[in-house]
């Protein structure tokens, strides 16, 4: 079957087809029907089956007989290890964690933070949640210490599992005083935090709070998978909002399960015994789906990897690490690519691995500059699909389905086609659908596929309002773009604050919050201009309270540490610069817009609403004292 007559036959009948994808699934108790519209427009899938992701994910391949084959790979060059967890050993692993989690009272429904760097006992700790039916919310590494307190204080963990530190390039992250700090100002305590002492930095326990990993598991019972309702919560994972306040994104365990089986044969071409290799982070989406969840589900082998593209040790890190493992399909950000490119333009360092095991490449996160998926395609010799999803949806809302058609078409430039599950148009301000080749806001009919939101965490209100009422009836993705006539999607910017540094999300909003609360700043914005390595990277213009002398470098010096400190390193907040006013509309909305036009050296268009057009000059002279490359201007 190819691709139009799988989309045409989901359009035909979505019952039929998601029931008959749902049989990849094994459920304890499986499913009446997909759809569950009675709280429309809140649409559930699946709700009245029962199954467990774990067993799905680990035990069903063992008792397939698989039990010896690796599931997950952990390649580390940045410790210079290797590891590999065979499924029965996996199976073993969480069965005991969940056994230990279990006997200190962790139950169905009940939440866990993990908060672990990339080493295969993050992916222990989320399965080993989702086999008693506790709910993870992992949160990514490079968030600081208030980051993880905003998440605790919103999903209540009964429960932490930390490493002691993470590795990143020339320094080891210390991640439990970030965890001791974040639950010193978090409302909510935790009852017991479960550390993973690594030993390039072994850190404190806290007496009667903290346990280490493997005495916490001394003596329990492994436990056995708990059947869990088809729309009761695998995981939490929170998102940049518009706001300091992150999105709790809720997962639905039984779609999410039959999605990405779906996914990983029909997208990605891989099946039971393939090496699949997503060279991501758990604490992001990309890495719950396609580093943990997807590839395990499928019975794929895993490769989870500690490094970076560049410098661990060089830019011939990836094609090693394929060549070794023989990866079949693999799905990076095309910030990992550009760095490889910056550091090996003719691509020398392939030479000398063999990467004919490869056959396509899949890039997401953040827009593909064509130059970079040309270079990739030439280099690898393999189709480059760009695919488009969000942490919302869990997996691509468009992408070129090369397992379902080999030859399908990609198209530079797009992220693809729309996935089974996805009525994706382009509406103007109206919510009416625009023609081809027309930007606009890109909207998702309701309902959502099977896998996706159906509410953010304990706030409905919020999900109905972030993302189902500009356009009623409609799934507003926070997206503008355009479609050609063939139904090839091109994403081109956000229409709401959240930037893309180096493929993570990041709200604008969230650090002007934190540059308030510096004493001598009075007002500002951060807006997101171009970056030739990160995509964008954020930039703050920051107006200082009246009589404030001090010297403007010890205030953006001050600016620059207070969000790393408060949001953390990930933020990648280098840039700041004071002015005296900013742009605003004569009803005082900040023309953040503009000023990244004017910092990438684009033209524009001066709003008619404009309050005094000579802040323009005033804001690209700032700029210019500033020192940005002059491509950037
Ligand atoms: N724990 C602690 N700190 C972390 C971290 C983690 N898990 N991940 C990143 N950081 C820190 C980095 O050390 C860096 O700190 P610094 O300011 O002290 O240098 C900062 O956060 C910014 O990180 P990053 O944006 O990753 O920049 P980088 O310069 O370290 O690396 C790339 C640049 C391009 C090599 C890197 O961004 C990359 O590999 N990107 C791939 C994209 C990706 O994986 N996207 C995920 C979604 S698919
Ligand atoms: P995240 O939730 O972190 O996955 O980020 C989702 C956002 O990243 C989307 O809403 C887009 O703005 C952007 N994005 C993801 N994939 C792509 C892509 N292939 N092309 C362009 N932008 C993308």
């Amino acid at each position: 079957m190819g691709y139009r007559e799988a989309y045409e036959g989901w359009k035909a009948d979505p019952e039929a087809f998601w029931m008959e994808a749902a049989k990849a699934v094994e459920w304890s108790r499986p499913p009446s029907r997909a759809l569950f519209p009675e709280r429309a427009p809140l649409h559930e899938w699946f709700v009245d089956g029962e199954m467990n992701t774990c067993f799905n994910a680990v035990d069903r391949h063992v008792a397939a007989g698989r039990g010896d084959q690796a599931a997950i790979v952990h390649e580390s060059p940045i410790t210079g290890s290797s590891r590999t967890v065979t499924y029965a050993e996996l199976q073993d692993l969480t069965a005991r964690l969940a056994g230990a989690l279990a006997r200190r009272g962790v139950a169905k429904g009940d939440r866990v933070v993990i908060y672990m760097p990339m080493v295969a006992e993050a992916a222990v700790a989320m399965l080993a949640c989702a086999r008693i039916g506790a709910v993870h919310s992992v949160v990514f590494g490079g968030f600081a210490a208030n980051e993880l307190a905003v998440r605790i204080d919103d999903c209540k963990p009964k429960a932490v599992l930390a490493a002691s530190c993470g590795i990143e390039p020339g320094r080891v992250v210390d991640y439990k005083p970030l965890l001791d700090g974040a639950i010193d100002i978090a409302k909510h305590k935790p009852d017991f935090c479960v550390i993973f002492q690594r030993p390039e930095k072994p850190a404190a326990l806290v007496e009667g709070r903290d346990a280490e990993w493997f005495a916490f598991q001394e003596g329990a019972a492994p436990a056995a998978p708990v059947p869990v309702g088809g729309a009761e919560p695998l995981y939490v994972l929170y998102t940049s909002g518009t706001t300091g306040q992150p999105k709790g994104v809720v997962r639905p365990s039984g779609g999410h399960a039959v999605a990405l089986h779906w996914t990983m044969r029909n997208l990605y071409g891989v099946g039971a015994g393939d090496v699949f290799w997503a060279a991501s982070d758990v604490g992001w989406v990309v890495g719950h789906s396609y580093i943990v969840y997807g590839p395990l589900l499928a019975g794929c082998t895993s490769v989870l990897f500690e490094g970076k593209p560049v410098g661990t040790p060089d830019a011939a890190t990836f094609w090693r690490v394929i060549a070794k493992h023989k990866v079949k399909s693999f799905f990076t950000a095309p910030t990992a690519f550009r760095a490889i490119k910056r550091e090996d333009p003719a691509g020398a360092l392939v030479a000398g691995h063999d990467l004919s095991s490869l056959k396509a490449l899949y890039l997401a996160g953040e827009r593909s500059d064509t130059d970079t998926v040309n270079w990739a395609a030439r280099l690898l010799g393999v189709p480059v699909v760009d695919h488009w999803w969000q942490t919302e949806t869990g997996w691509a809302i468009t992408g070129v389905p090369l397992g379902l058609e080999p030859g399908c078409e990609i198209r530079l430039g797009t992220t693809g086609l729309a996935m089974p599950g996805y009525d994706v148009r382009i509406l103007d301000e109206g919510g009416h659908e625009v023609p081809p080749g027309t930007l606009g806001a890109v909207a998702v009919k309701l309902p959502l596929p099977p896998g996706t939101l159906p509410t953010l965490w304990n706030a409905e209100a919020r999900f109905v309002k972030s993302y189902l009422t500009t356009f009623p009836g409609w799934y507003e993705t926070g997206d503008a773009g355009m479609k050609d006539a063939e139904g090839y999607l091109q994403i081109m910017a956000r229409t709401d604050d959240v930037i893309n540094v180096a493929g993570h999300r990041l709200s604008t909003g969230a650090m002007e919050e934190v540059l308030s609360d510096h004493p001598d700043i009075a007002e500002c914005a951060v807006v997101g201009i171009a970056d030739e390595l990160k995509g964008q990277a954020p930039l703050g213009f920051l107006c200082l309270n009246k009589g404030c002398n001090r010297p403007h470098g010890e205030i953006t010096s001050e600016a620059v540490k207070l969000v790393r400190d408060r949001i953390g390193p990930v933020a990648a907040f280098r840039l700041a610069v004071v002015v005296d006013r900013l742009p605003k509309t004569r009803s005082g909305k900040i023309l953040r817009g503009i000023m990244a036009k004017i910092a990438d050296g684009e033209s524009f268009r001066q709003p008619a609403t404009i309050d005094d057009p000579a802040i323009l000059d005033e804001i690209a002279a700032a700029l210019a004292g500033l020192g940005l490359p002059p491509a950037r201007r």
